[in-house]
């Protein structure tokens, strides 16, 4: 069915069940009200000028683009050799941010990846789910040379409500500029500025590979949180697993028009929403991934209200919780994070020193519309003969 096209089920009325958890993440990305031209352009008296004006954000009221349309997506990472010779060759440091999620490399230059060198990016980032690559020099290209490059993993999403560099709506811009303290406001009605999601979830083909790169980076703070959905998966009992497949949620892009509007900003396009399976198959690894957040999620189909706000709300705290199952990016000049939205959830954390800049470009290339595949009782007999050898039946050692 169309996005914007799906009814909700007659018991359950969208209004009734629609959380409106968008204020965080909007009143983060910043807006018109809260820009400054002169100063990000020329500096303050506490604050440089922005390091990279070409990307300083611009909203246009006029400018409206009409609804995405379906399209094929191709998944690189089938493609790529699981050894990673042409991504890897060259790095001079490969690491893991923690053993589960993410890694750091270093040596290596991601808009000199050849094609099997991007194929290779794309299953990289989609097994170790977030990777950091430093010393990156996409924030110095030409902009349409950075949106080539990231075209090539998908369709470029072009975000409803962003601000974007001028003549370039398929940056999204995350920005907040010199001596602007508004970020902080947050905690006039919240007690941390947590705001897990997946990139624009409500869209039919939401993103897959993704890119953020910074521009200005703050003295210290404003880490980025990245949770493992398919750890999270693998973290429930096989009988819950088995609970959550063939459930679906619908996710919602309204609060977050209506939201950017009640600011005065902009809306694009019109906001629509669309019905996802709550349990999403990686189409290049095959792994099973929670596909929910209190962002963009609704409410469970068929589900009474009660029901469906307590299995989100067991979901969303088990994602939030993980944090063995979590990483953090530390931003620093020329670094490139790339992840994969089907199979992460992500956070900023705006804990840094009032009136510093913070300001990143996102390039978000839509994937396939999530499908799921059944419960798979393989997994439950690879985890009972898991248990087999850590009772050291094998005599293999599995170190804890
Ligand atoms: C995003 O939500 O895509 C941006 C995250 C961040 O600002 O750290």
């Amino acid at each position: 069915m169309a996005p914007g096209l799906i009814d909700p089920p007659q018991a359950t009325p969208a209004s009734s069940f629609a959380k409106a958890s968008v204020g965080p993440k909007e009143a983060f990305i910043g807006g018109p009200q809260v820009f400054n031209k002169i100063a990000e352009e020329q500096g303050t008296e506490k604050q440089p000028a922005a390091a990279h004006p070409k990307y300083l954000p611009l909203w246009d009221p006029d400018t409206k683009y009409p609804p995405l349309e379906p399209f094929t997506h191709y998944e690189h990472g089938k493609d790529a050799d699981p050894s990673f010779p042409e991504l890897l060759r060259g790095a001079t440091s490969v690491s893991e941010l923690t053993p589960s999620t993410g890694s750091e490399v270093h040596g290596i230059q991601l808009s000199a990846l050849t094609k099997e060198g991007k194929d290779q990016l794309a299953l990289f980032v989609a097994q170790r789910k977030v990777v950091a690559f430093r010393d990156q020099n996409l924030a110095d290209l030409p902009i349409q040379e950075a949106l080539d490059f990231g075209s090539y993993f998908g369709r470029l999403h072009i975000h409803p409500t962003s601000g974007a560099p001028k003549g370039y709506p398929e940056v999204h811009l995350v920005h907040r500029g010199a001596d602007d303290n508004t970020a902080m406001d947050l905690l006039k009605s919240r007690t941390n500025t947590v705001t897990w999601h997946s990139d624009v979830t409500y869209e039919n083909q939401p993103p897959g590979t993704s890119f953020l790169y910074v521009l200005d980076t703050p003295a210290a703070g404003g880490d980025t949180l990245f949770a493992n959905q398919v750890e999270a998966y693998n973290r429930l009992s096989p009988e819950f697993q088995k609970r959550l497949h063939g459930l679906r949620a619908l996710h919602s892009g309204h609060e977050q028009a209506q939201n950017s509007k009640s600011r005065g900003s902009i809306v694009r396009r019109e906001p629509v929403t669309s019905i996802h399976p709550l349990v999403r198959t990686h189409p290049a690894t095959g792994e099973k991934a929670i596909y929910v957040n209190p962002q963009f999620t609704r409410y469970i189909i068929g589900y009474k209200q009660e029901e469906s706000e307590y299995l989100l709300k067991f979901l969303y705290d088990h994602i939030a919780l993980g944090q063995d199952f979590q990483t953090r990016v530390k931003w620093a000049p020329r670094t490139v994070v790339v992840w994969d939205n089907r199979v992460t959830a992500h956070s900023a954390t705006l804990d840094w020193a009032n009136g510093q800049r913070r300001h990143l470009a996102r390039i978000t290339p839509q994937a396939e519309a999530p499908t799921e595949t059944p419960f798979n009782a393989h997994q439950q007999e690879f985890s009972e003969s898991t248990k087999k050898l850590m009772n050291g039946n094998n005599g293999v050692t599995i170190q804890g």
